[in-house]
């Protein structure tokens, strides 16, 4: 099974971005993660990040023409803006699970919208790296199939 790990806008400086906020794991590390994590239920586990919205939808539909079983997404800020991207989330059959680091219903009223929830199979949020691996693990035991 291929499993997406896709992360959005300013995720690219984890470690480094309000580490209070965030945590002190960067990308590198919480990609090696999702792979390891991936590993242990047999899936492939493949890791992108942009902070481009284009670029973003385009590794959505990828995602759809690889044969990706699974996207775990991070849309960073794009979350509670971009009908954009919540449309290329509609248009695949790819089941996506949305995931957020922190507790966005905890912090500015502006994050607690998320135009992308209503099309994600799912979403996690404040759990820190486990709610990825919550997320692969999720699709690793077939949710979404
Ligand atoms: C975030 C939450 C978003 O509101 C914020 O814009 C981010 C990160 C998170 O992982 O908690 O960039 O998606």
């Amino acid at each position: 099974m291929k499993i997406l790990v896709l992360n959005g806008p300013n995720l690219a400086a984890l470690g480094r971005r309000e580490p209070d906020v965030y945590g002190t794991a960067s990308l590198a590390e919480l990609d090696a993660a999702c792979v390891a994590w991936g590993a242990e239920h047999g899936a492939e586990v493949t890791c992108a990040q942009s902070n481009d919205e284009g670029a973003l939808i385009d590794r959505l539909y990828a995602a759809e023409d690889d044969g990706v079983a699974g996207v775990v997404f991070n849309a960073g800020g794009y979350t509670h803006t971009s009908v954009a991207l919540r449309d290329a989330i509609a248009a695949i059959d790819v089941p996506v699970l949305e995931v957020h680091l922190s507790n966005v219903h905890a912090r500015e009223a502006f994050r607690r919208e998320s135009l992308i929830a209503p099309v994600c199979r799912g979403s996690i949020a404040g759990l820190g790296p486990a709610g990825y691996r919550a997320a692969i693990e999720a699709f690793a035991r077939g949710v979404g199939a």
